[in-house]
């Protein structure tokens, strides 16, 4: 036995080292960790357990019979981060370029059944240059199969993708299809087709940074939710995402201990919104002297900034907040705002979390950009996502709330359980001064002086319809709110609205407008 034992260990430890030394040197000295120590760097101390170690890939193609690959290129386990189970699996670059063949494939899979199985969050992190080319259509079924699984596990249990090297041709479909896309810059890189394809495909010359690194996806495309300069600080943020998110549907996110004040009254917030409705000011400085202590946890920071999503704590509790951005295109809704926000929304609804939506929006980008660009259909998903989500929901107008992007920002008829507003707000179908061109043409037309006039009639419209009485009168807003003393009120409004039910019609599923 001690001899089989002492085998054992030495299989083990052969198996533990990848694609040996000089493999791992190269992928430190990219900047990048191996599997292991990734896996390592996220799981609590000695909590990781390795499961299919052993597994071994089955390709006879070409050199395959002659290629070690140990745990056939991804290391595959589960652990705790902060103390609360999760399944994980990390593709090594070190073992055949952390290719994906059948078996690389089915250990995936497996992490994936059982994830959903335990009702407990997954972290994959992709290394990789693809599909295994030696091992042809075994390959392609492979990453079939995982696409399978993260459609099924949509919606049932937290999905993150960490992308921490290559990942290339349909490979990028799985991070796609998760919940969260992590990326490092420089190190990481996404793309469907490479430089060298597209540059025989269309003469474009492209760098594969420029292509699908971290910066491009995080500002241009929108495919990932977050950047960060090393894998070490990713992984810090992987875990704080991972504290405002609960374990799977059936659950609540976890509550933590806040030293924070529940009756914390911020005179700061009365000062906030300039008087000059024209002006910005930064919806994040609102945003931290709403949340415990300050602190937003925000999801795709540079990508259509005109929209911020993000997680907070009120009392120690997650809320989804979504917020218009006056600082950027005025907080206008254009169609990379409504997909951000779409998607935010609907994955809030899916895991337990409450939203809170705030409303300073003069309405929807105009221009032919977006009207081409399908700005109805974008728009559309906003609607749809907050009219679908049962979550409880409210809403406070901090300024502007006009027309369509009034609805889409979660009014009372799309379902906002408590609506707030602040005196100064500004509630109707389009600005004072768009609505002044219309309804008083006439007068400003044939006065002498319509520059004088017309300033005049912008001004009784604001007085007249662009306040938030008339809403309040109507039941639209439930209070007028003093905004210094917001804090204690959101977190009154999610307290009595903890306990609500929603039941909808049965059906297979809604046809969101994707
Ligand atoms: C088999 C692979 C491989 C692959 C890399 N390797 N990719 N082996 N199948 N897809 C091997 C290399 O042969 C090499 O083996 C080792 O991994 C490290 O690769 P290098 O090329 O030396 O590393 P580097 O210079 O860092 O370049 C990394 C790379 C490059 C940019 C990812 O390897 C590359 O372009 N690979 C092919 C990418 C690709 O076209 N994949 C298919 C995409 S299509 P040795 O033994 O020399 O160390 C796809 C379809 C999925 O994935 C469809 C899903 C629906």
């Amino acid at each position: 036995m001690r001899e089989k034992i002492e085998n054992l260990l030495d299989i083990k430890a052969g198996i533990d080292l990848g694609g040996g030394a000089k493999r791992i040197e190269k992928q430190h000295n990219s900047g990048k960790m191996t599997a292991r120590e990734r896996i390592n760097s996220l799981l609590d101390e000695d909590s990781f357990v390795e499961i299919d170690k052993f597994v071994e890939h089955r390709s006879t193609n070409f050199d395959m019979t002659n290629t070690e690959a140990p745990a056939d290129g991804v290391v595959t386990g589960y652990g705790t981060v902060d103390g609360r189970l999760i399944f994980v699996y990390a593709q090594d670059f070190t073992v055949v370029g952390g290719s994906l063949g059948e078996m690389h494939a089915n250990k995936i899979c497996k992490v994936q059944d059982m994830a959903v199985k335990m009702g407990v969050p997954i972290v994959g992190f992709n290394d990789s240059g693809g599909a295994r080319i030696q091992e042809g259509v075994d390959a392609l079924s492979g990453y079939g199969k995982i696409f399978y699984r993260n459609t099924i596990a949509s919606g049932v249990i937290p999905q993150i993708s960490v992308i921490m090297g290559p990942c290339a041709g349909g490979a990028v479909y799985s991070p796609s299809l998760t919940d969260f896309t992590f990326m490092v810059d420089k190190t990481s890189m996404m793309f469907i087709t490479g430089p060298q394809v597209i540059k025989s495909v269309t003469g474009e010359e492209v760098t594969q940074e420029e292509l699908g690194g971290a910066s491009t996806h995080n500002k241009v495309s929108g495919v990932a939710h977050f950047i960060d300069k090393t894998e070490l600080e990713c992984i810090e943020r992987i875990k704080e995402l991972l504290s405002f998110l609960p374990s799977n549907n059936l659950e609540v996110s976890p509550i933590y201990d806040t030293n924070d004040y529940i009756n914390r009254v911020e005179d700061k917030l009365n000062e906030i919104v300039p008087d000059n409705p024209n002006k910005p000011y930064d919806m994040k400085e609102v945003i931290g002297l709403l949340a415990d202590e300050g602190k937003f946890f925000e999801l795709q920071s540079l990508y259509a900034q005109n929209i911020l999503t993000g997680y907070i704590r009120l009392n120690g509790k997650t809320i989804g907040v979504v917020a218009n951005q006056p600082r950027v295109l005025a907080g206008c809704l254009d169609i990379n705002a409504s997909d951000k926000a779409g998607r935010f929304i609907r994955t809030c609804d899916a895991f337990n979390i409450p939203l809170l939506s705030l409303v300073d929006v003069p309405g929807f980008l105009p221009g032919t950009d977006q009207e081409y660009g399908g700005i109805i259909r974008h728009g559309a998903k906003m609607l749809y996502a907050f009219s679908e989500a049962t979550v409880p929901k409210v809403t406070l107008i901090i300024r502007k709330a006009y027309g369509g992007a009034y609805l889409a920002m979660c009014s009372k008829d799309l379902g906002a359980d408590q609506v707030f507003a602040w005196p100064n707000s500004e509630i109707a179908v389009m600005g004072p001064e768009g609505a002044a061109n219309i309804i008083f043409k006439n007068d400003i037309n044939t006065s002498n002086d319509p520059i004088q006039i017309r300033k005049e009639k912008i001004e009784e419209y604001r007085d007249t319809v662009a306040n938030p009485y008339i809403a309040a009168q109507r039941g639209f807003v439930d209070d007028i709110l003093v905004p210094s003393t917001t804090r204690p009120r959101l977190i009154s409004a999610f307290d009595m609205l903890e306990s609500k039910r929603e039941n909808r019609p049965k059906k297979k599923h809604g046809n969101l407008p994707v």
